[in-house]
């Protein structure tokens, strides 16, 4: 029997192609959600919240000890995620943070296992830097919407397949893909 997790995700993947919401989607999510299994991490940070997907495609693979922060700078999106992430009954906590990303970063507490960016597309080089701080060694960090030829996160691809604070690969996913770098 489909779980309301399953039920949430499947209804806004319809919603999805009636009307534009760059959501992740199933095949990039099945990726995530193969990351979140692997990697059990019991606190994510996710950038770029919009209506939940991507926060309940991760939240289902996680056990009640665990946390998911997500931020979102646009209001309405966010009382849309806490709606549908409300209605997914997921077992870990989610908080949605109203705010952009790029000060809400710098004010939040612990450190965390799992970082998903997925907001301002140039953007993305500032968020890692900014949260540098707060992850540990051996955390993963995925990237939606990268690629060799896209323009817009080419710093930030840059940068992970080039430091030696990362150990980076990249799937692609049809026009763009993921990068998938852990924090050595
Ligand atoms: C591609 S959508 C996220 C999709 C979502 N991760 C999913 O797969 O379901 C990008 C979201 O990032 C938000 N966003 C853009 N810039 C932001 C910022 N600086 N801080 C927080 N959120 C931001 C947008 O409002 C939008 O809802």
């Amino acid at each position: 029997m489909a779980s309301k997790a399953d039920e949430v995700l499947r209804r806004i993947e319809r919603d999805a192609r009636d009307r534009w919401c760059p959501i992740i989607g199933p095949r990039k999510g099945r990726i995530l959600a193969d990351l979140v299994r692997q990697n059990k991490p019991k606190r994510i940070l996710e950038i770029g919240t919009l209506i939940g997907y991507s926060a309940i495609t991760m939240g289902k693979e996680l056990n009640g000890n665990s946390e998911i922060v997500t931020i979102e700078i646009d209001e309405r999106e966010a009382e849309m995620a806490r709606r549908n992430i409300e209605e997914a009954e997921l077992k870990p906590e989610v908080k949605v943070i109203v705010g952009d990303a790029l000060e809400v970063i710098p004010q939040l507490e612990g450190i965390f296992d799992m970082v998903f960016i997925d907001a301002a597309k140039d953007e993305y080089l500032e968020y890692l830097r900014l949260v540098e701080g707060k992850i540990r060694e051996g955390a993963v960090v995925v990237a939606d919407n990268v690629g060799p030829h896209v323009y817009m996160t080419r710093d930030y691809l840059d940068y992970v397949m080039d430091s030696d604070r990362y150990a980076s690969r990249f799937i692609p996913v049809g026009r763009d893909g993921i990068a998938v770098s852990v924090r050595l």
